[in-house]
Formats: structure tokens, C-alpha cells, sequence
């Protein structure tokens, strides 16, 4: 059964404590993102820990493989569960990360931020871009041949991910919003239920719960939704 993560896109740790104290028992797994952490450090993951949470420590690291290893060293020690690096920092990069994960934690290489339309990517990368499917499949096939054990991409690709490379390989999923919930920033969004029957293992939920006038009810809502779809192929 898929997991949701809440996301802590708050400026301090006594934000992030509250929005993990009032949603209480109803998940057991955050994300730390740049926000959080450039104010706060690893004390946001400590406090998390301390709370016998599961952290998603969103960095998306993009750097000379020597950098992220270490970069990548570090968050074992702060035993952290998931950590994301950009895919196209290349094979080098993700092999060197991935060895010194030492399976300790799962790595995920973001494929195509759920930001991008397909001409943001062409203005970026300076070629057509057909098919955002194809790039994040090819970004996917790369990151898996690089030993590491996951990716992110939009609800849209998970199903084609996990087709082209088999259910082993960890999706996970931003960009989530109710029916006719607020896109904000994101170009590529899709539902709890869309997610699910997908086949993502991991559901990143952040403004459509962490901005609702009620987080826990919100929270709530969504995992109604989650139960009452199913991936794919499923029984
Ligand atoms: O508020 P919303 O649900 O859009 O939050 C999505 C979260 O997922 C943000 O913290 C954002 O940084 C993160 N994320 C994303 N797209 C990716 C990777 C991470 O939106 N490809």
C-alpha cells in the first residue's frame, strides 16, 4: 500500500514541530526540503528522529560525484531513509552516491521536476522534447542502472516507470492535489486516487494538506481516497 509523506515547507523548526504535532499519529513520515534545511540543518532531522519519524531529506543533490558521496555519507549518519539527487547529474555522480549509501538508505534521482512543461525542458536542455513519458523513462532506466533504488516523477510517468522497469524500483510522487485543488507552482499534478492506481509507493503531499484550514481532516481525506483506489494489477 502507497505511503504518504508530508512535506515541512516551513521557515523554522518550531513550524515544522506543530504541523508534526497536530497531525499526531496519521503519518509517521516527513520531508525535509531546502527551506527547512538551509534554516535549520540537521537539527530538523534530529528532532524528527527524536520523534521516531521517518525523513525524506529532499536536497536533490547535483554535484561532482566526490561531493555527493560525501554529501550522501553524511545523511547516513543522520539515518536518514530517503534522499534525492538529481538524475541528470549523471552516472558517475549516482554510482558514487549509491556506494556510499551502503543500502542504508534509498536513494531517489528526480527525473523531471513536476514543475516542467515540456517547454520549460527544451528551453533547458536546447532540443525538442517530445514526450515528457520518454525523458523520465530514460532518466528512470539510468538512475536504476546506476544501482540507485528509486526515482521521483510525476503520477503521470509512475505507471510507465514501473511498467519499463519493474515494481522493485521506488516511485515516488509530488505534485498531488485534490479534484479541482489549487496547482499552485506545479504544471503536472493528479489526485490521491490517480497516484495509487498508478502504482507510486510514495505520495509527497504538501499544500493540499499542509494549507488546508484543517491538516489532520485534510490528511483524513486523503487517505480515504488512497483506500478506496488500487494500483493497477493489483487484485
Ligand atoms: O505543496 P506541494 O504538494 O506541491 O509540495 C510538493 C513537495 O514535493 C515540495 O516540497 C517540492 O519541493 C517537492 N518536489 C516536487 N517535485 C519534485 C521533487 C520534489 O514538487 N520533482
Amino acid at each position: 500500500m502507497a505511503q504518504v509523506i508530508i512535506p515541512l515547507d516551513v521557515p523554522t523548526l518550531d513550524d515544522a514541530m506543530g504541523l508534526v504535532d497536530s497531525l499526531g499519529e496519521a503519518t509517521d513520515f516527513y520531508k525535509v526540503g531546502l527551506e527547512l534545511f538551509t534554516a535549520e540543518g540537521s537539527a530538523a532531522v534530529q528532532a524528527l528522529k527524536q520523534r521516531n519519524k521517518r525523513v525524506f531529506l529532499d536536497l536533490k543533490l547535483h554535484d561532482i560525484p566526490s561531493t555527493v558521496a560525501r554529501a550522501v555519507a553524511r545523511a547516513r549518519v543522520l539515518e536518514v531513509d530517503l534522499l534525492t539527487l538529481h538524475a541528470t547529474g549523471g552516472r558517475p555522480m549516482m554510482e558514487a552516491a549509491a556506494q556510499a549509501a551502503e543500502n542504508d538508505l534509498t536513494l531517489l534521482g528526480v527525473t523531471v521536476l513536476t514543475s516542467m512543461t515540456s517547454s520549460d525542458m527544451e528551453h533547458s536542455w536546447g532540443r525538442e522534447v517530445d514526450s515528457i513519458e520518454e525523458e523520465v523513462v530514460r532518466l528512470a532506466t539510468l538512475v536504476r542502472d546506476s544501482g540507485v533504488g528509486g526515482v521521483v516523477a510525476s503520477v503521470r510517468e509512475a505507471a510507465p516507470v514501473k511498467r519499463a522497469l519493474g515494481s522493485d524500483l521506488v516511485v515516488v510522487t509530488p505534485g498531488i492535489r485534490f479534484a479541482g485543488g489549487d496547482a499552485h507552482d506545479q504544471a503536472r499534478v493528479s489526485t490521491p486516487g490517480a497516484a495509487v492506481a498508478a502504482g507510486a509507493d510514495y505520495l509527497v503531499i504538501g499544500r493540499s494538506v499542509t494549507q488546508a484550514p484543517d491538516p489532520a481532516e485534510a490528511l483524513r481525506r486523503v487517505h480515504e481516497e488512497m483506500a478506496g483506489s488500487r494500483a493497477v494489477g493489483t487484485a
